[in-house]
């Protein structure tokens, strides 16, 4: 693998940064030395295992443990009769905590999955055979987990960025000679990563540690600090290494309930979730039913915009699916209206995945477009091209750098988009019709303060110590690339230490903001680092170390309107006769900042696109309404793409710098999905002539022609 995909492995050139290296961590990974946080041997270790609800909505009338509290290995049964209180009326990093934190605190139910009780055993078999065998009983009342965008009780929440008005929008879809006027929906979808959640917990000396497998150790310290009400430094948390996370892992009731147990067995306790747990306990993406009207003058000129978006929450929180979000900096209109509606439903509270907002929203806004550009008889690239805004369309603000047509006419030349017959239905290969399709991605650029510590060795090395999490991304390697550049040595002479909340506060890895956060503390350390060492004088024995705080200096940034593009493109193959849809190449184009690792970031952009194949074509959860729980919540029941259904994904990126920008990373873990499905979609109407605009595009929709949201 290294030889093949590697153009440089070790140059021990000052510049590191750029070159393509392989992940410092990847031969422990390959090789099973490194470890996770749910096969990390402790001595007298006990295991939990969650008990689900199988209601959806009542009480809990009983829990019944005196009859498994006798079967082999069993240490405890906890619940809500019995655990620990904890204080959840606090406000984390993101507001305030999913109310998921109140975990055997009370007797209620609001959902399929809502977990009634843990055992603890010494094996883990042992504490799962008792868990299954327990029996719980309820007083159950009518739920209802039926979504629709005219469900009543459907309300705008308040808070920034739920309604968003700028011209006068009915008028301007009068005047306008082409309006599309279309509804699209997508499905309730799971980020379920390979590594499960999974944490152990001990007091140790009067200290609470926590091994865990998270998106960030100071933000689940910190958390878990105040439900307990201790002292934040007496709390640590660890992730060395995360098997994927894409939104999932904050604080969850893993970590609580090991923290619970931990505490009242006084021994080390580990929860590790299973698979079909996942899907009730982690979060997830919400359906959305979304209607977008676009209004144009005859060339395709935009005078109306209007994105209206509906999703779920649960009962016991409200989480919006902010999806009407995604053309207010992507378009210029002489009226724009968005607006993020929601009902609330006896279901599990949806979360951040991957692209929150920007995913499905960009599969609606980005098909319209397309209907659009039919109508209107312009070519879709020039259409995106004529409707390209000088400043934010929305907040007037100046761009802080725009390549979106750069990317679109890079990817164009490559994808050999010039030769495209615009008509649909017309090209066929044997069984297959053929069809090509694009769309726009965009995804905000954001920064969160962040500490990091720098230490110059008395052996000539460097170490870099700051609570990153790499969940897969490879953000241990870039951070080794740019210590390495702005210490001006080969990046073999740096070692970079993440994942320990001991570190010190940082920001998580979400948003796209993780590399791009992290980076600039780190930069920051070793500027001051560069300054004292060049003073002269030996190094001592214990190094010499430098902190950075970028809180003043993030909070010091200009107002712009701050954002990665990209440009999709896909072919797809389209058998009218099973329904089957094949994606036969796909291509991404990106403009995103400054690449460090091209690489890493070449894998980061084709998952995300992978994801959008996934997306368009596969996924989607389906729940029962007589139960109100998942039918088939697991990997046979939920499906996702497999390596036979991904052909060949082509990402690269141009240049995309701003000059202005302290650190000039933008951040690439999100952008890769969006747009995916809506390039894929388009290919699908041009190989077919039929607009498909239910996701999943499942064969029973090719064969009934587009196919009713429900269907
Ligand atoms: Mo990501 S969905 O911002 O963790």
């Amino acid at each position: 693998m290294t030889a093949r995909t590697t153009t440089t492995t070790s140059t021990g050139s000052a510049s590191a940064a750029g070159a393509s290296f392989t992940r410092v961590e990847g031969r422990e990974k390959v090789t099973g030395a490194a470890r996770y946080a749910g096969e990390i041997p402790f001595a007298e270790l006990a295991h939990g295992w969650l008990v689900l609800s199988t209601i959806a909505r009542g009480r809990i009338l009983s829990v019944e443990s005196d009859a498994v509290r006798t079967m082999p290995g069993v240490l405890a049964v906890l619940h809500h009769g019995n655990a620990p209180r904890v204080d959840s009326d606090y406000i984390s990093m993101l507001g305030p905590p999913d109310p998921i934190v109140e975990v055997f605190q009370h007797d209620r139910v609001p959902f399929v999955g809502w977990p009634v009780a843990l055992v603890v055993a010494e094996t883990s078999e042992q504490a799962r055979e008792a868990a299954e065998a327990l029996v719980v009983r309820y007083e159950e009342k009518s739920h209802d987990v039926a979504f629709s965008a005219g469900h009543p009780g459907t309300y705008t929440p308040d808070g920034d960025g739920m309604l968003v008005e700028k011209g006068d929008l009915e008028a301007e879809l009068a005047a306008s000679a082409h309006v599309v006027d279309a509804e699209y929906t997508t499905p309730e979808e799971h980020h379920s990563s390979m590594e499960p959640h999974a944490a152990m917990a001990r007091w140790d000396s009067g200290r609470l540690e926590v091994v865990d497998s998270n998106q960030g150790s100071t933000w689940v310290a910190d958390e878990l600090a105040k439900l307990f009400s201790l002292d934040p430094a007496s709390v640590r948390v660890r992730s060395e290494h995360v098997g994927g996370a894409f939104g999932s892992k904050g604080v969850r009731v893993h970590q609580i309930l090991a923290v619970m147990a931990a505490t009242l067995l006084d021994r080390p306790v580990r929860v590790v979730l299973s698979r079909r747990q996942l899907f009730s306990l982690t979060g997830y993406r919400s359906p959305t039913a979304q209607r977008v009207r676009l209004g144009a003058d005859a060339d395709g000129r935009l005078r109306a915009v209007d994105h209206q978006s509906h999703s779920l929450t649960s009962t016991v929180h409200e989480f919006v699916e902010s999806s009407a979000g995604f053309g207010r900096p992507m378009y210029a209109s002489d009226a724009h209206r968005s607006v993020n509606r929601v009902v609330r439903l006896d279901v599990p509270t949806p979360t951040y995945m991957r692209a929150p907002g920007e995913a499905p929203g960009s599969f609606a806004l980005e098909s319209a477009l397309d209907e659009l550009a039919e109508r209107c008889g312009v070519d879709p690239i020039a259409l995106r091209a004529r409707n390209e805004p000088d400043v934010g369309p929305v907040s007037g603000l100046p761009f802080a750098s725009r390549n979106l047509l750069s990317a679109f006419q890079e990817g164009a030349r490559r994808f050999g988009w010039a030769d495209r017959d615009p008509r649909p239905g017309l090209r066929r290969e044997g069984r297959w019709l053929l069809g090509t399709g694009t769309a726009a991605a965009t995804f905000p650029v954001i920064v969160a303060p962040s500490t990091a510590a720098v230490t110059a060795e008395a052996d000539g090395t460097f170490t870099v110590r700051i609570t990153a999490a790499d969940v897969g991304t490879g953000a241990r390697t870039a951070l080794t690339l740019i210590a390495a550049e702005a210490l001006e040595v080969p990046q073999e002479r740096v070692h970079v230490r993440i994942g320990d909340s001991d570190f010190g506060q940082a920001a998580i890895s979400g948003g796209s903001m993780g590399t791009r956060s992290w980076g600039w503390a780190v930069t920051a350390a070793v500027a001051e680092l560069r300054e004292q060492l060049a003073l002269g004088g030996d190094i001592p024995p214990q190094g010499i170390t430098v902190r950075s705080d970028t809180a003043a200096a993030v909070g010091g940034l200009s107002k712009k309107e701050r954002h990665s593009y990209g440009a999709q493109f896909a072919e797809v193959a389209v058998d009218v006769t099973t329904g089957e849809v094949r994606v036969r190449r796909m291509l991404g184009m990106f403009a995103a900042g400054r690449i460090i690792n091209p690489l890493t970031a070449r894998s980061q952009f084709v998952g995300g696109m992978t994801w959008g194949l996934s997306m368009a074509l596969h996924e989607e959860a389906h729940r029962d309404q007589a139960t109100g729980g998942h039918v088939g919540a697991d990997f046979a029941g939920y499906h996702f793409a497999a390596n036979a259904d991904v052909p060949l994904i082509e990402a690269d990126w141009v240049q995309d710098t701003d000059a202005d920008d302290p650190i000039d990373i933008k951040g690439i873990g999100e952008i890769g999905i969006v747009g995916a499905a809506a390039a894929i979609a388009n290919a699908v109407w041009h190989a077919t002539g039929v607009r498909h605009r239910n996701l999943p595009i499942r064969p029973d929709r090719i064969l009934n022609g587009g196919g009713a949201p429900g269907a």
